[in-house]
């Protein structure tokens, strides 16, 4: 049975005692998981260490890094490497979201080295895809998102491909509160999942979990993830607010 995750994006959001409120809040009432469910906190690099600490021993949530640099180590001021991360007992990183993509220009070439420095450094990647809304206009989002997957993660051996998570987060979903329909994000899912077993096979394809990202919410938690191909969520806005997160987990089973 593949894992299934909800994961928070908090992108670039809470001060640290923001923050904490915030964890305390989510420990209150943080929902058992099952064998195959995981939370993922994708937080920012100041509060990695600190939020692991406050997770320790909660069965199947985990603290994720929200991007690293595509290098090992060197002089790039400023910048966070997977070897860093590891280092701090990390083990997933958030690649490729669609914001680091418009602002600081990141493509399919860059993000293939960052998913082999994570790989390396034993981090799984969530590696982020989607279309912007004239490719969605112009029905070509599945060639667009395949074109994302095959640049970024073709390079991958089968072994390897089938230990990562893709989150697919349509741009014009994400922040705007107007969610992908769930047979938009089951025919999407599909064809990700079809993209990759064309290349790797059927069974490494069925072992990928594919996260749905884009204005999920308590609301519409549930009807997403029933898809068949919809393995839980990558949650942007309603993860900074615990009752809506808290019900997105619920929502898992
Ligand atoms: P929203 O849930 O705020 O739409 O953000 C989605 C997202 O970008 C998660 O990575």
């Amino acid at each position: 049975m593949r894992t299934q995750i909800a994961a928070a994006n908090w992108k670039m959001n809470l001060v640290k005692e923001e923050a904490e409120q915030l964890m305390d809040q989510l420990l209150a009432s943080a929902p058992t998981l099952q064998n195959n469910q995981e939370v993922i906190l994708a937080i920012p690099f100041p509060y990695l260490t600190w939020a692991q600490s406050r997770l320790d021993g909660l069965k199947g949530y985990r603290v994720a890094a929200q991007n690293c640099h595509h290098k090992n180590a060197g002089a790039y001021t400023g910048e966070v490497s997977a070897p860093m991360l590891a280092s701090l007992g990390i083990r997933d990183c958030v690649l490729g979201h669609s914001e680091r993509r418009e602002y600081q220009g990141e493509g399919e070439a860059l993000l293939a080295e960052k998913m082999d420095r994570c790989l390396e450094a034993g981090i799984r990647p969530i590696f982020c895809c989607g279309e912007p809304l004239s490719v969605r206009e112009a029905g070509n989002q599945n060639e667009f998102v395949a074109a994302q997957i095959r640049g970024s993660l073709f390079h991958l051996s089968a072994e390897v491909i089938a230990g990562i998570v893709i989150a697919y987060e349509p741009i014009w979903a994400i922040g705007t509160g107007k969610t992908a329909t769930t047979a938009q994000a089951q025919e999407m899912h599909a064809s990700i999942r079809q993209v990759l077993a064309q290349q790797y096979g059927q069974a490494v394809a069925s072992q990928v979990p594919i996260l749905y990202g884009g204005s999920v919410k308590a609301a519409n938690a549930v009807e997403l993830f029933t898809c068949p191909d919809v393995d839980g969520g990558l949650v942007g806005g309603a993860s900074l607010n615990a009752t809506e997160f808290i019900s997105i987990v619920s929502a898992l089973s």
